[in-house]
């Protein structure tokens, strides 16, 4: 028979039914790992139609990209996996392998294989010359040359490196690399890269490129180039990428990823460019809520600015999108959409509706992305009827300074129109307006998280207001002293508390009670000393694979030590503890698939490599938005469009916890940043907090109730978020309803007590019982505090069927 959480009391790393097959990194799972890969490609450009390649074609691949393909990004965010499949593979594992120049192969292979060798790290190797005589038999071999770009970016560092002194040894190698390789930044094409893609395009017909990459590169150097017909941009597709690439290379599926983020010619255009590593303390959000698209198609001259638009993405089909009906009622509103697969091949489409709201007093967006979905594979002719619907309050704009109705949602008087489509670019209006006779407050809030040191902030007219200067905030007040010792990269010491009796005449209430319905959660609680509730709320030791932690630990009351485990990117386990895992692709590449039910899949199957291990919280997904392409981390997280970011969330959340696994939406929040991140003050306007940044983790957790939630490392407005009661109770429990549990980041340098004060249920790696006791008796918590937040730390180890 099997016990209650017997994975997690009894069976580190020790598969539960051992006849069984694995799940872990099955057959199934690589698959699936594939699939998604595929299906988040985009296609940028395809001129004169040279993609799909023909199987039988000859090719020659150039660049070190092609055996140092990148599978995913670095820190929390990696994998263990047992392989990579780059892009040789791609064309050499397959049932029908393609031709390929190996000459040119062995040349980059040694390549790679010699700077790895050297301390080179994957993604961060130094573009190789391309030798004139190899150059000169690859022409003679084939008209067509396939080049692959990749790239790495990793936690704790950006993709324009800036120093500080808090790096972990790894991270801080993998930053120096890069720094030394890229200069400026790895967003831009390396000296030894332009020479290698001049040099290319230049002596064959065809010239494709694939861009291996886990954000937001240079577009310019292709984009207007009439030498490079094709470019792919493939991703750092998890494990199986190199597999998948090919695979939309040689047509195997038309592709129908479209992109989550803007392309712009420049780094420069992105407004938050200017102002990213002005101070290393702290972040101007200036551009308020015009993120993304919501600048670049709405401040007059940004949108020529742009090579490649959020939405946008090539098929080797056509389709023809049309609107069938519109209705609208008290709940929202909704659309028929016709797609209708107008070309030669199968493939699926993407439809958006966005909504244009009158500019009014407040100024908005000339696009604000409302509802989409995908259709399913549709064959030449073949049609399908969609309806997508959403809200009022998804058109609503919230009035942080009381221009129609303060600290509202509201919807001004107007016409709101509705353009409809794939990419923000294309979509085209319909011929439906929903009319707003005067002014409505959808939902009266509070004012919260209101920033004091933001001195200004953009309007729809690229005009600036200024913002209220108030006095700021001492974030480091500490009622018992402030202790170095407290803070910083501590693990727990013990497992938990010293030992206590457990014979068989333990009369304890015990949770297993509770979960049988036999005792309530508080007549066990009741039971627990101040100091049991301490440790409660404090990380506990790791038992088995686990690498990050766990909650509980207190055996006289029958509450298990559940171990939690990284994500997002699949299942972490250090490579030390001998699990290799699926790495599954990128966040940003699942977000292109903009299909939350293969999104949903994914989360079903990591969850269950979570669950086969003997874990029992993962700490994903990552939702950051997409603010400015420089931040080191933006592989993990969907998008720069919130309500994206909100649904694909929501998908994998659903997927996770149908596993009876947690999901830990991460990191709560503006934690848009790496360098220093633990001591960057994100300044930002409510109304962009609110909009952009808080309005995906609103969605994620109306929508799918995640189970936990991590507060960022950051500060938010003066207050470290941690630590912060309006963003984790007032807004986060009293508006959006939250029920789940709210871990800190791992060693956030809050004080343990002022974290449990604002709703910070438990901090991770581990808490700080002692000053927890502290901070009681000295009267700056109550007991009570601590009760409600181990309550909550019970509740979730309640819902686990581990
Ligand atoms: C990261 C989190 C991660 C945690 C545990 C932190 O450094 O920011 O995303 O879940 O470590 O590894």
């Amino acid at each position: 028979m099997l016990t209650r959480w017997q994975r997690a009391r009894f069976m580190p790393n020790v598969p539960l039914y051992p006849n069984q097959p694995k799940v872990t990194a099955s057959k199934e799972h690589l698959e699936l790992s594939r699939r998604a890969s595929r299906e988040g490609m985009v296609l940028l450009k395809n001129d004169k139609q040279v993609l799909p390649i023909n199987s039988l074609s000859k090719l020659a691949l150039f660049g070190k990209g092609v055996f140092d393909f990148v599978k995913g990004g670095g820190g929390s965010g990696d994998v263990t996996v047992e392989h990579v499949r780059n892009l040789y593979d791609g064309f050499t594992m397959r049932e029908h392998p393609v031709d390929l120049f190996e000459p040119l192969c062995d040349y980059y292979r040694d390549e790679v294989e010699k700077q790895y060798a050297e301390g080179g790290k994957p993604g961060l190797l130094v573009e190789p010359e391309v030798p004139e005589e190899l150059l000169e038999a690859a022409k003679a071999y084939t008209d067509t040359a396939i080049i692959t770009i990749s790239r790495f970016s990793g936690e704790s560092w950006d993709r324009k490196v800036v120093y500080y002194d808090r790096q972990e040894e790894g991270e801080k190698i993998q930053s120096e690399l890069s720094e030394k390789i890229f200069g400026e930044s790895d967003y831009y094409l390396t000296a030894n890269e332009q020479k290698m893609v001049r040099l290319v395009s230049e002596s064959f017909e065809k010239v494709i490129v694939v861009l291996n990459v886990g954000g937001v590169v240079d577009t310019q150097w292709f984009a207007e180039n009439d030498k490079i017909s094709s470019v792919l941009l493939s991703w750092q597709g998890g494990m199986e990428g190199g597999l998948a690439t090919a695979d939309v290379l040689l047509g195997e599926i038309s592709p129908c990823g479209k992109l989550a983020d803007t392309f712009a010619k420049s780094l420069e255009d992105y407004p938050s460019t200017e102002g990213f590593h002005e101070s290393p303390t702290y972040v101007n959000y200036s551009e308020d809520i015009y993120v993304g698209y919501r600048y670049f198609e709405t401040l007059e001259g940004k949108a020529d600015r742009v090579n490649y638009p959020f939405g946008y993405g090539l098929s080797y089909t056509t389709f023809n999108i049309e609107v069938k009906a519109a209705n609208a009622s008290e709940n929202g509103i909704s659309f028929d959409v016709e797609v209708t697969n107008t070309g030669a091949l199968t493939g699926k489409e993407v439809v958006a509706v966005y909504v244009k709201a009158p500019q009014g007093r407040l100024k908005k967006a000339s696009k604000s992305l409302v509802a989409f979905a995908k259709t399913k594979e549709l064959a030449p002719n073949e049609s399908q009827v969609i309806t997508l619907s959403h809200s009022l309050y998804d058109m609503a704009s919230y009035d942080d300074l009381g221009k129609v109705a303060k600290s509202a949602y509201v919807l001004e008087a107007g016409a709101y129109e509705f353009y409809i489509g794939n990419s923000v670019r294309d979509a085209k209006k319909a011929g439906y307006e929903y009319e707003v006779a005067e002014d409505v407050v959808i939902e009266q809030l509070t004012a919260r998280c209101i920033p004091h040191e933001l001195p200004s902030r953009m309007l729809s007219d690229g005009s600036f207001e200024e913002l209220e200067q108030l006095p700021p905030v001492n974030y480091m007040e500490n009622a018992i002293g402030w202790s170095q010792a407290a803070l910083g990269a501590n693990g727990p010491e013990t497992r938990g508390l010293p030992w206590r009796n457990l014979d068989e005449k333990n009369t304890n209430i015990l949770l297993e009670d509770v979960a049988d319905g036999k005792d309530d959660l508080d007549a066990l609680m009741a039971q627990l000393s101040d100091l049991d509730l301490a440790y409660l709320v404090s990380g506990q030791p790791n038992l088995g694979v686990a690498d990050t932690f766990g909650w509980g630990n207190n055996e006289a009351f029958g509450i298990p030590s559940v171990m939690t485990a990284d994500g997002p990117a699949g299942l972490r386990i250090r490579p030390e503890r001998g699990v290799y895992t699926t790495a599954w692709p990128i966040a940003t590449q699942l977000a292109c698939t903009w299909d939350q039910n293969l999104i949903r899949e994914v989360g079903v199957a990591a969850a269950e490599e979570v669950k086969e291990n003997n874990l029992c919280v993962w700490l994903a997904p990552a939702m950051n938005i997409h603010r400015n392409p420089l931040c080191g981390r933006n592989f993990e997280y969907y998008s720069e469009d919130p309500f994206l970011t909100g649904k694909m969330a929501a998908a994998i959340i659903g997927g996770i916890q149908s596993m009876k696994v947690g999901a830990t939406v991460k990191h709560f929040c503006c934690n848009n940043k790496e360098t220093n991140r633990r001591n960057s003050d994100s300044r930002v306007s409510e109304r962009a907090l609110r909009e952009i940044y808080l309005k995906g983790f609103e969605i994620a957790v109306k929508d799918a109730d995640p189970w936990a939630l991590m507060s960022s490392y950051n500060l938010v407005n003066g207050y470290r978020a941690s630590e912060n009661h309006e963003l984790l109770e007032d807004i986060l429990r009293g508006e959006w309803n939250f029920k789940g549990v709210v871990t800190s980041d791992w060693f956030t340098l809050g004080e343990h007590y002022k974290e449990t004060l604002a709703g910070n249920d438990i901090k991770m790696g581990c808490g700080y019982p002692e000053r927890l006791m502290m901070a009681l008796e000295a009267g700056a918590i109550k007991r009570e505090n601590l009760y409600r937040c181990a309550k909550r730390v019970l509740e979730l180890i309640l819902k686990l069927e581990a």
